[in-house]
């Protein structure tokens, strides 16, 4: 077998782990699966890369991947849960960038009009789209890390400003691919990299994950392009795979929190401060307040108690204690159950992957659509750090920005448990009606400490 049929079927054979990859994260079970898969197949890609004939500055590239690994390991390993949505951010930036420069670097170094117009095509989408990724990315992690504003900033007049900027990128594309204006290209990346901040900038904090989810298939269209430019096979189906599932959850978040992509886009939705509740949330009405004791008897004696996590949880770190208690009320004969919103927490699957940590029983989890209805039969929601994916004004109150989108039928169970540390509202800044609701207890404090103190409460029973 020749060097370039051994080369070809490695690209294959690359492909389908990537492909493989996608299917095995699908699953909790899987994904471990599946992420060695998707790793195993970026080390053949990169085995490839170098097996290639014409490869030069062999020092240059492993020096370049040794930085690159000294600064992302020790990131993956001590990146805390909660702020993995920056840290995708900031990789997925980093993705952008580096195809924007790969496609820039063949452009400069082929001589002058060697190139065909679909081949300068194919340099401009590189350029343009892994800009605005790497640009917008920033943005987004800044707004994630608070190094800025995480509200959305808005000015008069700004899509206008920003669909100028879109269609003199467009023309200056057009430009570049039927004139000799080489120089041109330089104008573009400049405007495509403050396109992605523009872009970004009216985004507010709980629809940032959305937007990254967004930049990260930019980042995947990137990079096909660049492999295109490259003729690399392989990085034209990573690129696709990751344009086409990033795109996909894109879909699915907007979907699940019941807003579409262009309002979520375009709406500065974040910006809304309640009429009653602002940052510190309605402290003008009285909600029943209880001690651990108190929630550790109607647990203690419940038949069916289900846990609703939140963001709050992954705060906390409350997995591991949330799991003990689970334990302990199940050896008292009590059913329990964990029901979890599609959007919960920070980013797609952030409960999943919590419980799992904790070894909690994937049985034990029920997707919003399997667990709504058995809020029916239950003695007790206990809402652990949620509010936004329970706020029955989702359904009941056509006015609330959160309107349309679905929600866990809490106030459906006999009795609710909210564990939190005091009145503000969710992530999206509007007051829930179930804290004031007859049957909703309030266990204030952090989600951890309460846990704790009613585990030592019921085993006192
Ligand atoms: P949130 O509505 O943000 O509510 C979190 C609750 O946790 C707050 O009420 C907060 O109240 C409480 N909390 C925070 N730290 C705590 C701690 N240490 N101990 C106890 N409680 C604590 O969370 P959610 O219900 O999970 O909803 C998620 C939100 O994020 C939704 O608006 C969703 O649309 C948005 N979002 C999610 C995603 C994905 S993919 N998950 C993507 C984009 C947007 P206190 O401050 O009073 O403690």
């Amino acid at each position: 077998m020749s060097l370039g049929t051994g080369i070809r079927l490695a690209d294959l054979i690359a492909a389908i782990c990537f492909v493989l990859a996608l299917r095995g994260l699908t699953g909790p079970k899987t994904a471990r699966y599946g992420n060695l898969l998707g790793a195993g197949g970026m080390t053949l890609a990169i085995a490839i890369t170098f097996a290639t004939n014409g490869l030069t500055h062999f020092l240059l590239i492993v020096g370049a991947m040794a930085i690159g690994t000294v600064i992302a390991v020790p990131a993956a390993r001590l990146v805390k849960m909660t702020a993995m949505p920056q840290m995708v951010a900031a990789f997925n930036g980093v993705g952008g960038g580096a195809a924007a420069l790969i496609a820039l670097a063949t452009f400069l170094r082929a001589p002058a009009g060697s190139l065909a117009v679909y081949e300068v095509v194919e340099v401009l989408l590189g350029v343009v789209i892994g800009c605005v990724s790497f640009s917008g990315s920033c943005i987004a992690f800044a707004k994630l890390q608070e190094i800025m504003t995480g509200r959305p900033i808005t000015y008069p007049g700004q899509q206008v400003w920003n669909g100028i900027v879109g269609v003199a990128i467009l023309g200056l594309g057009v430009t570049v691919c039927v004139s000799s204006f080489n120089w041109l290209v330089a104008i573009v990346l400049v405007l495509a990299l403050a396109f992605g901040v523009a872009f970004v900038l009216p985004v507010g904090g709980a629809d940032v994950p959305v937007l990254i989810s967004l930049l990260n298939s930019f980042t995947g269209l990137a990079v096909a392009a660049s492999g295109f430019v490259l003729h690399s096979v392989v990085l034209v189906v990573a690129g696709t795979l990751v344009g086409a599932s990033g795109t996909l959850l894109t879909q699915m978040m907007s979907r699940a929190m019941g807003r579409s992509l262009p309002n979520i886009l375009f709406s500065a939705f974040g910006s809304v401060i309640t009429a009653t509740g602002g940052a510190e949330g309605d402290t003008t009405r009285s909600v029943r307040s209880a001690s651990a004791e108190d929630v550790a008897i109607l647990l203690a004696y419940a038949n069916k108690v289900i846990v609703v996590p939140g963001y709050g949880l992954a705060v906390a770190q409350a997995q591991h204690t949330i799991r003990e208690l689970a334990d302990l009320l199940e050896s008292r004969g009590v059913q329990v159950i964990y029901a979890i919103h599609p959007v919960a927490g920070r980013m797609p699957g952030h409960m999943n992957v919590l419980l799992a940590e904790a070894n909690v029983p994937y049985e034990q989890l029920k997707e919003m659509d399997e667990a709504n209805p058995e809020f029916q039969s239950a003695d007790v929601a206990l809402v652990v750090g949620a509010n936004d994916v329970v706020n029955p004004a989702a359904k009941n109150n056509p006015d609330s920005p959160i309107y349309g989108m679905p929600i866990l039928a809490v106030d459906e169970a006999r009795n609710i448990v909210f564990m939190k540390r005091s009145m503000r509202p969710g992530f999206a800044g509007i007051d829930n009606e179930l804290l004031f609701d007859p049957k909703t207890t309030l266990l204030f404090g952090d989600a951890k400490d309460s846990l704790t103190k009613v585990v030592a409460a019921i085993k006192a029973l």
